[in-house]
């Protein structure tokens, strides 16, 4: 497995947990290329990071991901890995009827459609790399729902079924396809979520990024980090339980 020397494009690398990637494939030797809606957020990343390469890209806008992929097939020759990484989560009470549905179809269009959307517009670019890789990040709440958030848990458990379902699918065209399935993180989705289970001690960025280098380089398929690997198993041998255990508190108390 040739790992140096690759084209990665990840999406929302200009902060959090793709930016923490994104420092794994740079020291690593390769050429990163990061996208994200805010600008100036990238500019900042690039005077501390001067080797990695930004374009200003929303995920859910069909011409910006369109022209991304001719920007970086005329500049790069195209790219070898692409991490679905942008995403966002809402605290949400499904009982309240003043509830902004546009929002949470947003939450649907950036989680779920674009890794889709991204997929479908880098293909042609990973078919004809030699070590393509799909990475796509979802959450250890693709195994056992989050009734705080309701939409994300949705979407991330949708990311979960869908990579499993498109693995045998790209295999016969050589694009591996991996799955980052993180606990909850110390980044600004997660602090912005204002969890209140103070019992969910966040995981630094600097860890999640070491456990999925080393799961990553090993030629690992699901990438389960921290509280993630007991999510899994307990949701095979204790459903209920680990439910009930997650959800002592249904409807948050931070909107
Ligand atoms: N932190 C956790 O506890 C945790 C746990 C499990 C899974 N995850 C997953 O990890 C991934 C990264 O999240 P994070 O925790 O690192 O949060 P983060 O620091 O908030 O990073 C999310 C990134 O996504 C970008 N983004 C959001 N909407 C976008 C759009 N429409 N187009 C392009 N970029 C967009 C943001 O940049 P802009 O705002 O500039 O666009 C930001 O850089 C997400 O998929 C999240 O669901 C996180």
């Amino acid at each position: 497995m040739n790992q140096t020397k690759q084209t990665v494009l990840i999406t929302g690398g200009g902060s959090g947990i793709g930016l923490s990637i994104a420092r794994k494939f740079m020291d690593d030797g390769n050429t990163v290329i990061i996208t994200g809606r805010n600008l100036s957020k990238l500019e900042k990343v690039k005077v501390e990071f001067p080797l990695i390469n930004i374009f200003q890209s929303d995920v859910t806008n069909e011409e910006d991901v369109k022209k991304l992929a001719n920007q970086i097939q005329s500049a790069f020759g195209g790219i070898d890995i692409l991490v679905n990484n942008a995403g966002i989560m809402n605290l949400i009470d499904a009982g309240n009827e003043t509830n902004d549905l546009l929002k949470q179809f947003e939450e649907i269009e950036i989680n779920l459609h674009a890794p889709i959307r991204m997929l479908h517009y880098f293909l042609p670019q990973l078919k004809k790399s030699k070590n393509a890789v799909l990475i796509n990040v979802s959450s250890g709440l693709a195994y056992v729902t989050f009734s705080q958030a309701p939409v994300y848990s949705g979407t991330k458990a949708a990311v979960h079924f869908w990579t499993q379902a498109i693995r045998p699918q790209l295999k016969p065209h050589n694009i591996r396809v991996v799955e980052l399935l993180p606990p909850v993180v110390d980044t600004k989705l997660a602090h912005d979520a204002d969890l209140k289970d103070d019992n969910l001690k966040p995981m630094p960025t600097e860890k999640l990024a070491d456990i999925f280098w080393k799961d990553y380089t090993k030629g690992k398929e699901e990438i389960t980090p921290g509280l993630s690997k007991q999510l899994k198993l307990m949701s095979r041998l204790a459903p209920k339980f680990i439910f009930a255990q997650l959800n002592k508190q249904a409807i948050p108390t931070s909107i």
